[in-house]
């Protein structure tokens, strides 16, 4: 399976600083046998896109959609509105949203089937807090998750979903060796692998699973060499475009 890498800048670079980055990115010498990705504010994809031209390299990705096309739901953005961007996969369901917005599984459902719908990848993002990692339940919270969003799609072809398996509790611990190793991630992404298989089928083989939670250059390539880890999701580690890159690098010498 093809790896990926994907870059959640989260609430960082307006469209002047996602131009910079972008035009500094694109010098960097990045590997060809994987995928990377850029998740980029809504306010800076015309400016980031703008960078990039027609490089097929970085796709270009958004961190949340509403799910209807237009209408009156003020300050929200549509899956049609990403599309004229060109924009390839979005995230959806990411921690910070569940827990700042409020965002449940029945909306995180409405998103990535709205996503699918218009031909956007979603990226769904799983992932159990630290009182429920204590209280040995992130099995079943992972899944309860997992089978809410994954319930009205499809599993294969472009707009396939891919899982982002984000413990709450590894997410910018600024730590190099993450509380979450590659030996627990690889646990829970067989999980999340078993729940894909009984209900897509053989297409739930192909569906990529990334791991994210403090994935920086000097631990990338222990979770990529680790089997079920098919790709990373990076936050503070993709920052600095330089760094990303060097951190693309150091995936594929695993
Ligand atoms: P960090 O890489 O900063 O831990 O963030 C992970 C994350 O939340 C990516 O979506």
């Amino acid at each position: 399976m093809r790896k990926i890498i994907i870059a959640n800048w989260k609430m960082h670079y307006g469209p002047m600083k996602a131009g910079a980055w972008m035009r500094v990115f694109r010098r960097e010498r990045l590997p060809k046998d994987i995928d990377i990705g850029i998740a980029i504010p809504h306010v800076s994809l015309a400016a980031a896109r703008s960078s990039i031209g027609r490089a097929s390299v970085p796709l270009v990705g958004a961190q949340n959609v509403f799910w209807q096309n237009e209408g009156a739901f003020t300050g929200e953005t549509s899956p049609a509105m990403l599309k004229e961007f060109e924009v390839a996969f979005c995230l959806v369901g990411h921690s910070e949203r569940r827990f700042f917005l409020g965002e449940t599984d029945e909306m995180v459902a409405k998103k990535a089937s709205a996503l699918q719908k218009t031909g956007i990848q979603p990226i769904i993002c799983v992932g159990e807090n630290a009182t429920e990692h204590k209280k040995g339940e992130a099995l079943k919270v992972v899944k309860r998750q997992l089978l809410s969003a994954v319930k009205g799609l499809k599993g294969d072809g472009e707009t396939a979903p891919l899982i982002a398996y984000e413990p709450i509790w590894a997410i910018s611990t600024g730590k190099q060796a993450s509380p979450c190793s590659p030996h627990d991630a690889k646990n829970m992404h067989e999980w999340i692998r078993e729940i894909l298989e009984k209900k897509f089928g053989k297409a739930g083989k192909n569906i990529r699973i990334l791991y994210g939670g403090s994935v920086d250059p000097h631990n990338v390539a222990d979770y990529l060499s680790t089997s079920h880890i098919d790709g990373a999701l990076v936050g503070n580690a993709s920052l600095d475009p330089q760094a990303f890159g060097l951190l693309c690098r150091s995936a594929v010498t695993a």
